[in-house]
């Protein structure tokens, strides 16, 4: 990859939104929304509505479902030319095989990240909140594909590293956190929920505090790479989760801002790699020094 920033998957629809404000291609991979066997038509509307520093969104993982993305809109993401990790979910461990079978040999599809964590539907977060169940959903597509399996995990657990370690164990190559976190909003006059769905998943600066501990605890426990997700806006913000052992990242809720902001962040992070003698991020990578007593021997910086 020609650099770390990818789009979050929803947050960049299937690419062809975003042509007329940058070439899809800037993003050094592609993660497309969330693609199901079946047809979804989502949840009910409103679908989402803002909330200080952040957003709370109620999709319900609409998609086109199989046959019409890999008639119509794979092409399209094709035709970007960076490698495309097709962001899959279903409902039984079989669904998600068959999209599985269906992508591989499909040129520029590089990969998987399987959602295991949306809480805007209740099947989604059945994988993801059981490390036997996301253990057993890896096992089962590891030998369909030597593609990267990148399991994204959800933060509506008490501890994420557990199941960031039974998905490396499974097989998963690299860990994607996080998804959304189940969050309400509530309009006091009408006793109704501000999204059309009780609770939504929220997204935005609100949650990358929450998002920078969780890529902590994960990068800690794992030794595969860590794609972190969660409220990133900038460079600064992209170094925070690279020092705390993230390998690449995911620009999610900030694309709707700013939809051309991804030039500007790279420049920035040359630049404030740059003033610190940095010429990668390796340099950087994990050099936080938390709370030494409590890190895994692995990870103790030398003395
Ligand atoms: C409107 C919207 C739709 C989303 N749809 C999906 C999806 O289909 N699949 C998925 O794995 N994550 C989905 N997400 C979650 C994002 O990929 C990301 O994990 C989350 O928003 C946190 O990153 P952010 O704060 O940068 O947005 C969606 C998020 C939003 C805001």
């Amino acid at each position: 990859m020609s650099h770390p920033v990818l789009p979050a998957s929803g947050t960049f629809g299937y690419g062809e939104e975003f042509e007329p404000f940058l070439p899809p291609g800037t993003f050094s991979a592609i993660v497309p929304k969330s693609i199901s066997v079946e047809v979804r038509s989502g949840n009910p509307p409103p679908r989402a509505v803002e909330t200080p520093a952040g957003l709370l969104n109620s999709i319900g993982l609409q998609n086109p479902g199989l046959d019409q993305f890999l008639d119509s809109y794979l092409p399209i993401l094709q035709s970007y030319g960076v490698p495309i990790l097709v962001n899959v979910v279903g409902r039984t461990i079989e669904e998600y095989c068959t999209v599985v079978e269906a992508l591989e040999g499909q040129p520029l599809v590089e990969g998987y990240e399987l959602n295991v964590s949306c809480p805007n539907v209740k099947e989604g977060l059945r994988f993801g909140l059981d490390p036997q169940a996301t253990a057993s959903l890896i096992r089962a597509i590891r030998p369909l594909t030597d593609g990267v399996l990148m399991a994204k995990l959800t933060p509506n657990v008490t501890d994420i590293a557990e199941q960031a370690v039974a998905a490396e164990e499974a097989g998963a190559d690299a860990i994607s956190v996080i998804n959304t976190l189940r969050a309400m909003a509530v309009d006091w006059r009408t006793g109704k929920s501000r999204i059309g769905t009780e609770t939504g998943g929220l997204s935005g600066p609100a949650i990358r505090p929450i998002a920078l501990r969780m890529t902590m605890e994960v990068c800690r426990l794992v030794n595969v790479p860590v794609c972190a997700i969660g409220g990133i806006c900038s460079a600064q913000d992209i170094l925070e989760f690279i020092s705390v052992g993230a390998s690449l990242v995911q620009v999610g809720t900030h694309l709707y801002r700013e939809p051309t902001c991804l030039p500007g962040i790279l420049d920035e992070l040359r630049e404030l790699l740059a003033s610190e003698g940095m010429d990668s991020l390796e340099a950087l990578r994990g050099n936080f020094d938390g709370d030494r007593d409590r890190l895994p021997d692995r990870q103790r910086p030398v003395p």
